[in-house]
């Protein structure tokens, strides 16, 4: 039995444009997922998942390879992790040349579900991590990062980024730009508040959504490009370690992920309840939709600015986490 985990994210820039080639910068969080992976006699792949929202509330679900859940049918996201899952264990049993080797996998995730926090590439990576070693056919984090890649791109239908995989497996900041890949060192403390409103966004579908807009309208096309610009600069007032500046550049981001169409009436609200808390600067993070928005704190305010916010479940501080994908004693 092996237990791994790995830590989901924020976006300081550029999600979305990073799927067009333009660079990103998310930043590991000290939220976890945890899988643990034990070796069945049989070929079967067995799921369980419990406490996989941030209230603690457990959901139980089991699952079969052939997709035939015990329990809990009616959870779309539910299904939606299973799926991840599933092909996180293809690549495990391609890596170590074992596609026989059936497992139990139990989750554990403090990452809430299509949120905007990294929750699927967290699963993903510490799946791989602990069902290879479960196997004694133990990867190097860049090709776990390669694989929980190939995961999200299968899942997702070909729109997908490395960022998300990356980040998780590596941990800490990096930075993200089509194949070009690495941590960003020496980063400034980042005093990130997250603001969540309980809901989620279909990734996919708001992926789809912005490059229908960009094929459609030069206009779009151009905004992508100047999320790229942003990220850009941001990258500069990272190394000046200017955080007054980083946050104007995530109100930008915000705004021109708003001007894609993949901000919603509560991430706004708590965009600006962030803004109106003298946080330095306020963005949705993420796919969008729903779910989360960071905000780059400046006063002990925010966080309770955040919660009394009409439609913010949770408003917490993230740290950094400079640990990418682990062993759990
Ligand atoms: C989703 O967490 C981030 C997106 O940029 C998609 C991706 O990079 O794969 C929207």
């Amino acid at each position: 039995m092996v237990t791994s985990s790995a830590p989901g994210k924020v976006y300081l820039f550029g999600e979305h444009a990073v799927v067009y080639g333009e660079p990103a910068v998310p930043c590991a969080i000290e939220r976890r997922a945890s899988v643990t992976a034990t070796r069945r006699d049989d070929a079967s792949l067995r799921v369980h998942a419990g406490d996989l929202t941030l209230d603690g509330f457990t959901v139980e679900y089991s699952g079969d390879t052939a997709g035939t859940p015990d329990v809990d049918v009616e959870q779309p996201l539910l299904e939606a992790a299973m799926g991840y899952v599933n092909e996180a264990i293809e690549q495990a049993r391609d890596a170590a040349d074992r596609p026989e080797a059936g497992f139990d996998v139990h989750i554990d995730s403090a990452i809430p579900l299509g949120a905007g926090l990294g929750s699927s590439a967290a699963v993903v990576v510490a799946a791989i991590d602990a069902a290879t070693r479960e196997l004694d056919h133990p990867l190097g984090v860049e090709a776990i990062a390669d694989r929980a890649y190939q995961v999200e791109l299968a899942v997702q239908d070909g729109e997908a980024s490395r960022a998300d995989t990356f980040c998780s497996a590596m941990g800490g900041a990096v930075r993200v730009e089509g194949e070009d890949c690495r941590r960003l060192d020496a980063v400034p403390n980042l005093p990130f508040v997250i603001g969540y409103d309980g809901g989620s966004g279909d990734t996919g579908a708001l992926v789809a959504g912005v490059r229908g807009l960009r094929e459609e309208y030069d206009f779009a096309a151009d905004t992508v490009e100047a999320i790229g610009d942003v990220v850009r600069r941001g990258e500069d007032a990272l190394v000046e370690e200017d955080l007054d500046e980083l946050g104007r550049l995530m109100d930008f981001n915000h705004g021109l992920l708003s001007a894609l169409g993949v901000s919603s009436r509560s991430l706004d609200a708590m965009v600006w309840a962030a803004r109106d808390a003298d946080a330095r600067g306020a963005k949705l993070t993420g796919a969008g939709g729903g779910g989360c928005i960071v905000a780059l704190d400046a006063t002990d305010g925010t966080e309770t600015a955040l919660r009394y916010t009409p439609g913010c479940e949770h408003a917490f501080r993230a740290e950094l986490d400079t640990d990418g994908v682990r062993v759990e004693e």
